[in-house]
């Protein structure tokens, strides 16, 4: 028996008995392989190292009341990881090759998916780095795709309650044509000054703000945006947005709801129209958020009055969950059971 507080597990790095790694090596990949060694032995001028060549996926597997373990929608994100590989020039992890690989590494630790209802979780980190020697700015002609897992609680400490954000157009996260819509290292490299610096003044996330004018919003640190006005789901489209998984799946469910999905340009100014607004990923599902200032200008919005996440935000968050833990029907096939 494990001895773990599942219920105060922080969202954080925990050590599990084994890792799955897969070389790409002479022009193909080779057999996924067992590893219980946390550490990488690596040449010092890999192409990771120099060049940013590194994509990463962030997604979970969760116990369901039933006793199964459940992922959700993993095909998107090797679908992304494929469109990250693109983008950065690395070979890409084909789909079998990476569903081969999630589902084995959670087999191999299974012990570690925390039980039903304590709203912990299995995260699964998949990472493809280039792993061969460069020294000219060129690709990689080696790759390694390492699968890690570990069990996690809520990604901010408040949960499901409310939280506080910051708008700030002093750092930005990505470029007009850069690499914002791909999940790779450089992006978060570029959001840590900010993210510190919120965090410092008492604030749960930033809000990155589109870097060619400032006006419009990009993305709630490494979560998406979206607002609710009326009957409206309304969430911002951008190209240096990272493409959610959660949030495309919440567009779904707003859809099913009868609510008109609007994913469109959402300007600073319109925050003042919604009536509830929050931040999605698969760390949290949905941050709501209670409150929004901005640094610049000093203005601040209100939300959540009563001190509670609204209306649709909360229906949203318990019927995707339920999903994902099993209790609802997935009536569009989201959910892929490990056995
Ligand atoms: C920058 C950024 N935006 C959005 C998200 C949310 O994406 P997803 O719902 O696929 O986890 C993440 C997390 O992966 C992220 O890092």
């Amino acid at each position: 028996m494990l001895n773990i507080d599942w219920k105060n597990l922080p969202f954080g790095y925990f050590k599990t008995d084994y890792n799955v790694r897969c070389y790409y090596r002479d022009g193909k990949w080779g057999i996924v392989e067992t590893s219980s060694s946390e550490h990488i032995n690596m040449h010092m001028a890999a192409t990771c190292l120099h060049y940013g060549q590194e994509a990463f996926e962030g997604m979970k597997a969760y116990r369901g009341k039933d006793g199964k373990v459940r992922i959700f929608r993993w095909e998107e994100n090797a679908k992304r990881m494929q469109r990250s590989a693109d983008g950065v020039m690395m070979a890409e992890v084909p789909t079998e090759l990476f569903k081969e690989a999630i589902f084995k590494v959670i087999k191999l630790n299974e012990k570690y998916v925390p039980p039903y209802g304590l709203g912990a979780s299995l995260y699964i980190r998949p990472l493809l780095i280039g792993t061969g020697p460069e020294v000219g700015v060129r690709p990689s002609k080696e790759y390694l795709f390492i699968v890690f897992v570990g069990p996690v609680g809520p990604y901010f400490k408040e949960g499901f309650n409310p939280v506080e954000m910051q708008i700030i157009n002093d750092y930005h996260r990505a470029a007009p044509y850069g690499t914002g819509h791909i999940k790779v290292g450089g992006n978060y490299a570029a959001s840590l000054k900010a993210l510190h610096r919120g965090h410092k003044e008492g604030f749960a996330s930033v809000i990155f703000l589109s870097s060619a004018d400032d006006k419009y919003i990009d993305e709630a640190g490494p979560a998406n945006f979206f607002g609710i006005k009326g009957r409206k789901y309304i969430t911002p489209d951008s190209p240096s947005i990272l493409p959610s998984i959660t949030n495309m799946s919440l567009r779904q469910l707003a859809s099913d709801m009868g609510l008109t999905v609007e994913l469109r340009s959402v300007k600073v100014d319109e925050l003042g129209e919604f009536d509830e607004v929050g931040a999605c990923g698969t760390a949290a599902v949905i941050s709501p958020i209670k409150r929004i200032v901005d640094r610049g200008t000093g203005k601040s919005y209100e939300y959540c009055k009563d001190g509670v996440a609204g209306p649709y935000s909360s229906k949203l968050y318990f019927n995707l969950c339920e999903i994902q833990e099993g209790i609802t029907e997935d009536i569009h096939n989201w959910v892929t059971i490990v056995e």
